[in-house]
């Protein structure tokens, strides 16, 4: 007999201003399957899915469900068709019940008893192995809490077809253990489930079938049996990736950034770093790990000087630092590199070369008198342009032109060029693709050689043991643990981080 698709999308092209995200995209799913949708950032994975969730309207192409071929005009019609779709961010209404929340919006609009609810949500946690309690508040509960109700929400309306946009993003290892059990109880019950991700160890793990998009387009669908990950990765980004091994060093070197009991408050004044100790070394990188939310953006903003601290000591070379002005630090050797590229450390709407500038403006080499040498500083932007691979059209186009990759690489380039005595980055790499990713490692790891001591919060627990040579795991503000990254794995830092330990 002839297995159906349970969703078929056919010849599907979506355009947005100025960029072709699908391009003529043939993708098919099977009920029992977890296919996984695998692309570098930009690739076209989300949009492909949320034309599938009735989210957005391809402008050309066919989508089947069950054979039909059917409009999905909007997500309450696609769910209607059995397909649902949990997006990056939770859509969740925070000062209700978990009960409530999976309700919500749910069809029929007769009164339904709470206990009732109750009862179809505990069966379905327990059918599904998603632990959560349903009289708890959304706003009490752990991102990956939240994503297990944002699953129920979905299986309580029925969905047979569920799409995750990158759900491992904010869970840590343990909880990514928990999902993926949960996501093959689904396919062994007959549901079909899409894996939006750009991670191949994912894929591997968990995926029986593969598509992979890159710029727009597929570039192979097949079993996983008969893919590897070398295979993957040069689908996803048509080259080979080589990460290079590199010497990972007990010797420590000198301290030259020493923070004591320090404590430093959130915006809202509740203590989010709690007495945190850290010793950062001349020629390491140290990498600070964590669920997001536990205090490791407060930590690196304190050490920049954005944010006051409450009690504590930072030291800089011996020197008490933390009462002093971000200019003063960065003029001591401290550089920061912000989460947020755009705003807070590249300046919109102005080009490269002022963006470039931002930093030696002042350097009489560039001025002539109060005037700034234009060609000075345009050879200085050539230069940076040259050394850090940053590809640029035209330097005096305004830098909002550039790709995530680029603009990290000019900021980085424009600090590194400085050789600071500390650089402390907040996730360095977010939304940059495979070879940017790699780019701005081979830059740090440089850095990490002339001496730089650097500390980064990192998001993906792989990349602490690509890059870092120490990792402080954070959790609830304070400092669990320090551990030679040779010495540990990843299961003892998920432990840390859940604060199991
Ligand atoms: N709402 C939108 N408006 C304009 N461009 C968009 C929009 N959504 C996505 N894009 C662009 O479409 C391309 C594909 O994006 P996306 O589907 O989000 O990729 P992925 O999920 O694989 O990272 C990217 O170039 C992105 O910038
Ligand atoms: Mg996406």
């Amino acid at each position: 007999m002839k297995r159906v698709p349970v969703v078929e999308m056919i010849g599907i092209n979506k355009w947005f201003p100025g960029v072709k995200a699908n391009k003529n995209i043939n993708f098919r799913v099977y009920p029992g399957e977890i296919h996984a949708l695998l692309g570098e950032n930009g690739a076209g994975k989300s949009t492909l899915m949320s034309i599938l969730a009735g989210l957005y309207r391809p402008d050309s192409g066919t989508v089947k469900v069950k054979g039909q071929p059917l409009r999905l005009r909007s997500p309450r019609l696609a769910l209607q068709a059995g397909i649902g779709m949990i997006h990056q961010h939770f859509r969740l209404v925070n000062n209700m019940t978990v009960a409530e929340n999976v309700m919500l919006g749910a069809k029929g609009r007769v009164r339904i008893r709470t206990e009732e609810i109750e009862k179809r949500v505990r069966d379905l946690s327990e059918q599904f192995g998603l632990a959560v309690d349903p009289h708890a508040k959304v706003s009490h509960l752990s991102l990956g809490e939240q994503q297990r109700v944002e699953i129920l929400k979905m299986l309580y309306r029925g969905c047979d077809t569920l799409i995750l946009d990158e759900p491992t993003t904010v869970l840590t290892p343990q909880e990514v253990k928990d999902l993926f059990k949960t996501l093959r109880l689904m396919a062994d019950q007959g549901k079909a489930v899409v894996l939006i991700t750009h991670k191949l160890s994912e894929v591997m793990e968990i995926a029986d079938y593969v598509t992979v998009l890159r710029r727009g387009e597929v570039v192979g669908s097949d079993h996983i049996h008969n893919l590897d990950e070398q295979t993957l990765t040069r689908m996803m980004v048509a080259r080979e990736v080589i990460f290079p091994e590199f010497n990972r060093s007990h010797q420590l070197g000198p301290t030259v950034l020493a923070v004591s009991d320090l404590s430093v408050p959130n915006d809202r004044g509740r203590t989010a770093v709690r007495r945190a100790n850290l010793e950062l070394h001349e020629g390491e990188i140290l990498a600070i790990a964590g669920v997001a939310g536990n205090g490791q953006r407060e930590l690196v903003e304190a050490l920049a000087g954005l944010r006051p601290v409450s009690a504590g000591s930072i030291r800089l070379q011996g020197k008490e630092i933390s009462h002093l002005p971000i200019r003063e630090r960065s003029e001591m050797g401290l550089t920061f590199i912000p989460e947020d590229r755009m705003g807070m450390g590249l300046v919109p709407n102005i080009s490269v070369v002022e963006n470039a500038m931002l930093r030696v403006y002042r350097y009489p080499e560039n001025r002539r008198g109060l005037l700034l040498d234009y060609r000075t500083l345009e050879a200085y932007t050539y230069s940076l342009v040259d050394r850090y691979q940053i590809a640029v059209a035209d330097i005096y186009h305004p830098v909002n032109y550039l790709s995530g990759g680029n603009l990290q690489k000019l900021l980085l380039g424009r600090e590194l060029d400085l050789d600071p005595t500390v650089l402390v980055a907040a996730y360095p790499v977010r939304g940059l693709d495979v070879a940017a990713t790699q780019a701005v490692y081979d830059l740090l790891l440089e850095q990490r050689q002339k001496g730089t001591a650097i500390m980064l919060v990192l998001e993906d627990l792989d990349d602490v043991f690509r890059i870092a040579d120490r990792v402080a795991v954070m959790y609830n503000g304070e400092i669990k643990a320090v551990l030679n990254v040779s010495e540990t794995d990843i299961d003892s830092i998920g432990a840390l981080m859940l604060g199991v330990q």
